[in-house]
């Protein structure tokens, strides 16, 4: 793998770093054999002809090894590791996370059908969110989920008409909102009193007593989730010494059975980075980021006492490093002041560039020696927010040349749209020497085929 020392300008000097390296830090399946990029052991470059660009590309054994460093650094525990599918859906990324034993955090209707119908098991499934509908939560209710994470006393309240109606005991957990702050992003964090989610610490036991009257609850659990891409312990400690009290004493009141901790646990997006950089959340906190051994070491003497099953929610740790974007570059535009790289992938295939100001690495599928050119890498959709990143050394490419989007496997494909009518990538599922399509490119007619001009039109 190849990365610039310096960033986010002038000419970098190339720092190569060796397969085992790559996997100690960033703990993915992506690397170069000699010039070209790899995923796993399949040229990047020829999955990016077969099958054309934009394409995301998946690697099984990247899904596989994130899971089990999690699941493994919780063995002490009862535990279940429930992938948060919002961070990447595809029925492919499901599986893997079934065939593991993986539960799931879901948020939807449509993303519990989707379990299903990658053969994961609705019982190991925890309904989140603020805004359930009647319609989601009787389906939820007829699948059997394990439990429904409540984010207001209006949704118990429905939640309990519901299951009256269908001869159910519902198994509720309340969302804790512990008002810890994640130091991340302004747009995902979720853990203090300045946002929509849960319930407010000081409020939490008096609404258990009120929910304890209802008569179609099973209050099974208690919940939190304090922020996404967090780097550093120190906020999960704070929240489980802060919440995990409180669900000791709901254990003994309630007979409650778990206790979720939330997703959150952050990656590595910019391996040149070093934590303590002031816009470390927007790359990652480079080599010395969370690890799963960190995160159980800090957490594990708070949770072992409470003799609770512990949940834990981690979409973007499982999914995040291993998805690529793989882009195809159309022109090569120099104006006076900018080299700008024009390419087929958009804001519409990746958003996180536009809306977060996110970072996503940039590797050619062939790399090159040479010196570093201070580039744009724009895509074709009319907004100037169209972009990947502005003034980054990268080598010199042209026209025809391929270009990789990292860490593209969260909040990637899941986020994307059909603005300016473009047509949703395919993806691709790698396990070793092997490749399958496991989402075909939209064709165009799709993407307008429920539309129809209304009849006075004709
Ligand atoms: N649990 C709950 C209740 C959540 O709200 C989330 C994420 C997760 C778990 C999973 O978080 P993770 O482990 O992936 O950090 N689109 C943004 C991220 C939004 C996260 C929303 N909630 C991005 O691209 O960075």
């Amino acid at each position: 793998m190849v990365f610039t020392t310096a960033r986010p300008q002038g000419l970098a000097v190339l720092h190569f770093i060796t397969k085992s390296e790559n996997q100690n830090h960033s703990m993915h399946h992506f690397h170069y054999h000699g010039s070209q990029l790899y995923c796993e052991d399949v040229s990047v470059e020829t999955l990016a002809r077969k099958y054309g660009t934009p394409l995301f590309i998946y690697s099984q054994q990247t899904i596989t090894d994130r899971f089990l460093a999690l699941d493994q650094a919780l063995s002490e525990l009862d535990h279940l590791v429930c992938f948060a599918v919002k961070s990447n859906s595809n029925r492919a990324v499901l599986r893997t996370v079934a065939d593991l034993g993986g539960g799931f955090d879901i948020v939807s209707a449509g993303e519990l059908q989707r379990v299903i119908a990658a053969g994961g098991q609705a019982g190991k499934c925890a309904f989140a969110g603020v805004g359930k509908s009647e319609a989601e939560i009787r389906y939820a209710l007829e699948q059997g989920v394990y439990t429904f994470n409540v984010e207001s006393e209006a949704e118990l309240k429905r939640i309990d008409a519901i299951a009256g109606r269908l001869k159910k005991k519902a198994p509720v957990a309340v969302r804790v909102n512990p008002n810890v702050e994640a130091h991340t992003h302004a747009k995902i964090t979720t853990g203090t009193y300045e946002n929509k989610f849960g319930i407010a610490f000081e409020e939490i036991e008096k609404v258990y007593a009120r929910a304890s009257r209802m008569k179609n609850l099973w209050l099974r659990g208690v919940q939190m989730h304090i922020g996404s891409q967090i780097t550093e312990s120190t906020p999960f400690e704070t929240a489980v010494r802060k919440v995990g009290p409180l669900a000791a004493r709901l254990k003994a009141r309630h007979g409650l059975e778990f206790f979720s901790l939330g997703g959150g646990i952050g990656i590595v997006y910019d391996p040149a980075l070093e934590s303590g950089s002031p816009k470390w959340w927007l790359a990652g906190a480079g080599r010395k980021t969370l690890t799963p051994a960190r995160y159980a070491e800090r957490l594990l003497p708070d949770l072992k006492s409470l003799g609770l099953r512990i949940l834990l929610e981690p979409g973007r740790f499982i999914s995040g490093n291993s998805g690529i974007l793989v882009t195809r570059i159309e022109y090569v535009k120099r104006t006076g002041r900018k080299n700008f790289l024009i390419v087929d992938a958009a804001m519409n295939d990746l958003i996180r560039p536009a809306f977060y100001d996110a970072y996503h690495q940039i590797l050619p599928l062939s790399r090159k020696g040479g010196k570093l050119i201070s580039s744009d890498v724009v895509g074709p959709v009319c907004e100037s927010g169209d972009y990947f990143c502005h003034d980054r050394p990268l080598p010199k490419v042209g026209e025809g040349d391929y270009l990789a989007l990292m860490s593209a496997g969260a909040y990637g494909s899941v986020m994307g749209s059909n603005y300016n009518s473009r047509a949703l990538p395919a993806e691709i599922m790698v396990r070793g020497k092997k490749a399958a399509v496991v989402r075909r490119r939209q064709a165009l007619e799709e993407i307008h085929v429920g539309e129809s001009i209304a009849p006075w039109q004709k």
